[in-house]
């Protein structure tokens, strides 16, 4: 296959997204990151935009295998923040001139319906910010009543596009219901993002590939691919992390193959290379979620270890990350950020 005409080319096949996931030779993968960077500022331009991440809650009823905040983790002390805790904490980001609060949480029924819609429309009365919830699957009203009380977006990561898989890693769980909870909320209004883990135990670069096309499949908003990182005190725990450079070309390809959407340079990328961000934004990524979780309990929001935090003051942290972004020639966006679907002309 020939590297230039692929990468050109306006629609991928499975196989093409494959060689180009199983770029090895270093120029090779430079030319995959470089036209993935072009295309990004192509079609989405040049700004970096900022997400303001409140983790919330580490409860969960939910048992990933991989995941640290598993319902049998018993080691893990657990946390809810109070929805005073929760509203004064968005007030902090949208005053950082952060104008997207994502909500996120395990699968923590405590917080019902009512209680986050007052969570939301709290906010959104006080402040410009876009509220993106991530609060896992929940019911198809609560969707719906949470879209009326203000909510504009929802992460819910597939994890993994293949059946197979997603009933290894998740025994409650179905892969088609996933994506039917997806489907609906983006029938109602909602911006949608999701994706995959690289690296997750027997995952092959075919299922990779698969993942690429199913966020095209969903016309997805924003796409997030971070690698595996083990966890401690999981069925997973002494497996080997993802590869950065293979998640670096699964950001560069998916860019490729879905032009307009957000991807972000993911907080578990920075946790296992210290210039993983910038690599990242090099290579097709176009956010970067602030974790800005009080101190106290973002500690105990342990999906895995070594999570890379900012320090304890946001307002260093987001100036020093300025300069960075600067350097790259890039700035950042004070926009509420909105789907690039809806918000640029570009088109083929
Ligand atoms: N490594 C990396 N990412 C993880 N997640 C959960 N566990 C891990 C892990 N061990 C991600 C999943 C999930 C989100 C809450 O965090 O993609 O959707
Ligand atoms: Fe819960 Fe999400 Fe972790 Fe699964 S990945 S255990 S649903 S927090």
């Amino acid at each position: 296959m020939n590297l230039y005409e692929i990468l050109h080319k306006k629609e991928l096949t499975k196989e093409e997204i494959i060689f180009l996931l199983n770029l090895t030779d270093k120029s090779d993968q430079q030319k995959l990151f470089d036209r993935a960077d072009e295309v990004r500022s192509i079609y989405c331009g040049d700004e970096v935009h900022l997400r303001g991440i409140i983790e919330f809650s580490n409860y969960c009823e939910q048992n990933c295998l991989y995941c640290g905040l598993r319902e049998d983790n018993y080691k893990l002390t657990r946390y809810r923040m109070t929805p005073e805790e929760i509203i004064e904490t968005a007030h902090v980001i949208s005053n950082l001139g952060i104008y997207t609060i994502v909500l996120q949480s395990g699968e923590d029924n405590y917080y019902d319906t009512d209680l986050i819609a007052y969570i939301i429309y709290q906010i959104k009365q006080s402040t410009n910010a876009a509220i993106t919830l991530s609060l896992g699957e929940r019911g198809f009203d609560e969707y719906r009543t949470w879209k009326i009380a203000g909510a504009d977006r929802y992460l819910l990561k597939h994890e993994t596009a293949s059946h197979k898989l997603y009933s290894v890693y998740h025994k409650k769980q179905k892969l088609e219901d996933r994506l039917s909870h997806l489907r609906f909320l983006k029938t109602n209004g909602y911006q949608i993002g999701s994706s995959n883990m690289i690296g997750l135990p027997m995952q092959t670069i075919e299922d990779i590939s698969d993942d690429i096309l199913l966020c095209k499949e969903l016309d997805l908003d924003m796409a997030a691919f971070g690698p595996f990182i083990p966890s401690p005190d999981t069925p997973y725990q002494n497996k080997k992390a993802g590869d950065v450079d293979l998640t670096l070309r699964t950001m560069a390809a998916a860019r490729i193959v879905l032009k307009k959407v957000y991807i972000p340079a993911t907080t578990a990328l920075a946790t296992l290379d210290e210039a993983g961000r910038i690599k990242g934004l090099n290579a097709g990524a176009n956010i970067v979620m602030l974790d800005l979780t009080p101190g106290h309990y973002r500690e105990l929001y342990q999906i895995y270890t070594d999570k890379k935090c900012m320090s304890d003051n946001p307002l260093n942290y987001k100036d020093c990350f300025q300069l960075q972004i600067e350097a790259l020639g890039r700035k950042i966006s004070y926009s509420r950020s909105d789907s690039i679907k809806l918000t640029r002309q570009v088109t083929d």
